[in-house]
């Protein structure tokens, strides 16, 4: 039988010099342990600004709430779209003006959306009539946006169902929100997470419309549209680049309305961020289930409880490598919990060399958004999930 040797195509995910970076900085450490690189996240800022510069950005900042990203998008000009009181007061720490942000949850206690008010939050997101009528009785200056429902087809990372209506009942909505005497603001929808069919914009921007021309028929004018996340990152499976979903939206965008486009918002969490960590992780114990069996056992000491909860149903797939020579060997990978749920891909099968033993370094990719904020606080006693930043020695940090 012919056997391979272990490939893996580190250059699609790091380059060179960064990864000794980060690979020195690790030296020595506790593992597991996520590097995020701030560099990284500044030239991803900067790409997609300049890709899409019809757009104003609201960083998702549920991605990753780290204080040093915050702080550095909020340096570039970035606002904030924000899921919970915690972190708007956690932005307001930070010193970050509360009218850069805006409520994107469509599910909030009537006293939050009156705290987010007096605190100078301008933009709330809708979805249903109690909300809105929440908002009329505790924001009534509230530029308020309305959420419609999208199937989430096509991505890796679906958000669909929970969030938002369909445009027939958000066009009753905002005819509603006139009556409560609030100011109709625009329409949203997110595609679904790492959406790797930019059709669905397509779709989407198409129902805006419809919605933007029938209540124009009512006398009344929306100015916004808040086309969500879903933009991509760099993960095992390949997907367009950021530069051709911002030229394709860009074009949904003209053909539906003109060159004089309404404000355009995007909330933008995974493409800003994802690619900027590393997870560095350490082999605990290589099994099998029988002395002739075709699959090898590895079990990490990072998994679903610790920060890679995205590999439900295997949905997000995670570059992992392992800085060795040897032969290529397909594995199934666990976490190192007591619980039978922590395994993080028994059928995508991925390649370790035949060298690894127990104590070896894994380097996981593209591990930067969803996954410290995500890691338990301490289920079977682990500690939830340790980051650091890293920026260019040059500019005096590390
Ligand atoms: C309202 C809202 N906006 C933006 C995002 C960020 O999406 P993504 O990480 O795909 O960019 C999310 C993610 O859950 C969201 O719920």
């Amino acid at each position: 039988m012919y056997q391979e040797p272990y490939h893996f195509p580190l250059e699609r995910y790091i380059n060179a010099e960064r990864f000794e970076r980060v690979k020195h900085f690790a030296t020595g450490k506790q593992t597991p342990l996520l590097i995020i690189d701030l560099d990284h996240i500044e030239q991803k800022y900067r790409e997609l600004t300049s890709c899409m510069p019809f757009a104003d950005v609201f960083y998702a900042m549920k991605a990753n709430p780290m204080n040093e990203i915050l702080l550095l998008l909020n340096r570039l000009g970035s606002n904030f779209d924000v899921a919970s009181r915690y972190e708007l007061d956690q932005l307001i720490g930070l010193g970050i003006d509360p009218s850069r942000v805006s409520f994107g949850n469509t599910i909030k206690k009537r006293e939050d959306i009156a705290y987010f008010y007096q605190k100078g939050v301008q933009y709330f997101a809708t979805d249903s009539e109690y909300d809105l009528i929440n908002i009329a009785e505790t924001a009534p200056q509230a530029k308020v946006f309305f959420r419609i429902l999208t199937e989430g087809t096509g991505a890796d990372w679906p958000l669909s169902r929970k969030f938002g209506a369909h445009s027939d009942l958000i066009y009753h909505l905002i005819l509603r929100s006139v009556e409560l005497g609030l100011t109709p603001w625009g329409i949203s929808f997110h595609v679904g997470s790492q959406q790797r069919d930019i059709g669905q914009w397509d779709d989407a921007i198409a129902r805006v419309k419809y919605l933007f021309d029938a209540v124009a028929e009512e006398g009344i004018e929306l100015h916004m549209i808040n086309i969500g996340g879903g933009f991509p990152a760099n993960y095992v499976d390949p997907t367009f680049t950021l530069q051709e979903y911002a030229a394709e939206i860009g074009r949904y965008l003209r053909e539906d309305f003109g060159d004089d486009l309404p404000q355009i918002i995007i909330e933008p969490g995974r493409a800003l961020v994802a690619d900027a960590g590393v997870l560095v992780s350490e082999v605990i114990l290589l099994s099998q289930k029988t002395r002739s069996n075709l699959y090898r056992w590895l079990f990490l000491d990072v998994g679903k409880f610790g920060g890679l909860i995205e590999t439900i149903n295997e949905s997000i797939k995670y570059p992992i490598y392992f800085d060795k020579e040897g032969i290529s060997q397909e594995i199934i990978i666990a976490g190192p919990t007591c619980d039978s749920m922590d395994i993080l891909y028994e059928h995508y099968k991925y390649h370790m060399p035949d060298t690894i033993q127990p104590g070896d370094r894994v380097f996981i990719f593209t591990t930067g958004a969803y996954t410290q904020s995500y890691s338990s606080i301490n289920f079977n006693g682990f500690p939830p999930l340790s980051a650091v930043t890293l920026i260019k020695k040059d500019r005096g940090v590390i």
